[in-house]
């Protein structure tokens, strides 16, 4: 199958690490023209020495994407580069470090708040694109629990995320803007979250590995693939879905 993103212009938000670093690669591969943006320029800048062989410069720039004024600066420097936008995969998420109500308010902020707003200044110009796509990326906590100390504001919140996309999906299909959401279950990668996890709490995460059909926890490659179809052309009959990639950890049947 030909995934037609050939020259296709994406925004990839949090590409440095994980699931965004993935995404970044398989855009890459389909020749694509990118933007990023990650806190720490120290992952930026290693990733970007990868990215530097690819046929088009990649524009990656640290960032905190809840500083409002600070991501319009980096999304009107960011569409320079790329000359336009096709595609949109709102991929960050940040674990959080507080207590109480400010955990919930940072949450709000990171999980729902900045999706919003970068939807927002991403609708103009993917109005005016010829295969517009709006990737989410939400979790399975939105739907199922395993009493996580942070689940109840993370998978609140993601929840939300879901219905947010899923009503703007019927809102700009007059576009021809597509919109979608893939709900990780728990993915492992060097350093990330789950990695760490495996060394401090190894019972729990032995635990969440059997609740996957597979025994297993899933790789950022077997997400981003998934957000690279979505993207792509080959998805054009495809909006307004919530794919979960779980290794079948959420057990409902989906009708
Ligand atoms: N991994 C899982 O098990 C899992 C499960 C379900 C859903 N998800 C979802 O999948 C997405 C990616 O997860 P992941 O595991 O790949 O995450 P990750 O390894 O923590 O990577 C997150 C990326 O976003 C960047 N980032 C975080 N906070 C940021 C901020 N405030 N401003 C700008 N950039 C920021 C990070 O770089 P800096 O830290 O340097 O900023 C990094 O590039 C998230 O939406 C997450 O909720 C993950």
């Amino acid at each position: 199958m030909n995934l037609n993103m050939q020259g296709l212009r994406a925004i990839v938000t949090g590409g440095s690490r994980g699931i965004g670093k993935a995404v970044m690669g398989n855009f890459l591969a389909e020749d694509m023209r990118l933007a990023t943006c990650a806190r720490g320029s120290v992952a930026l800048d290693a990733a970007a020495e990868d990215w530097a062989k690819s046929t088009h410069p990649v524009f990656a720039k640290p960032l905190d994407v809840t500083d409002i004024s600070a991501y319009e600066a980096w999304f009107t420097e960011a569409l320079a580069h790329l000359g336009g936008l096709d595609v949109l995969v709102s991929n960050v998420s940040t674990l959080e470090t507080q207590e109480g109500i400010d955990r919930w308010k940072n949450r709000f902020e990171v999980d729902l708040m900045q999706h919003i707003r970068l939807t927002e200044l991403a609708l103009p110009y993917l109005k005016k694109s010829a295969s517009p796509s709006i990737v989410y990326v939400a979790s399975i906590a939105s739907v199922m629990t395993n009493n996580s100390p942070a689940e109840l504001e993370y998978g609140s919140i993601k929840a939300a995320l879901t219905s947010y996309a899923m009503k703007l999906a019927n809102q700009v299909g007059q576009f021809n803007i597509r919109v979608n959401v893939v709900s990780p279950g728990p993915i492992v990668h060097k350093n990330g979250h789950w990695d760490v996890m495996k060394s401090k709490q190894p019972e729990f995460y032995d635990k969440v590995a059997s609740l996957s059909a597979f025994n297993r926890l899933g790789t950022p490659e077997e997400v981003a693939n998934p957000i690279t179809f979505l993207s792509s052309p080959a998805a054009s009959h495809i909006t307004g879905t919530n794919l979960r990639v779980d290794g079948g950890t959420v057990k409902t049947v989906n009708f």
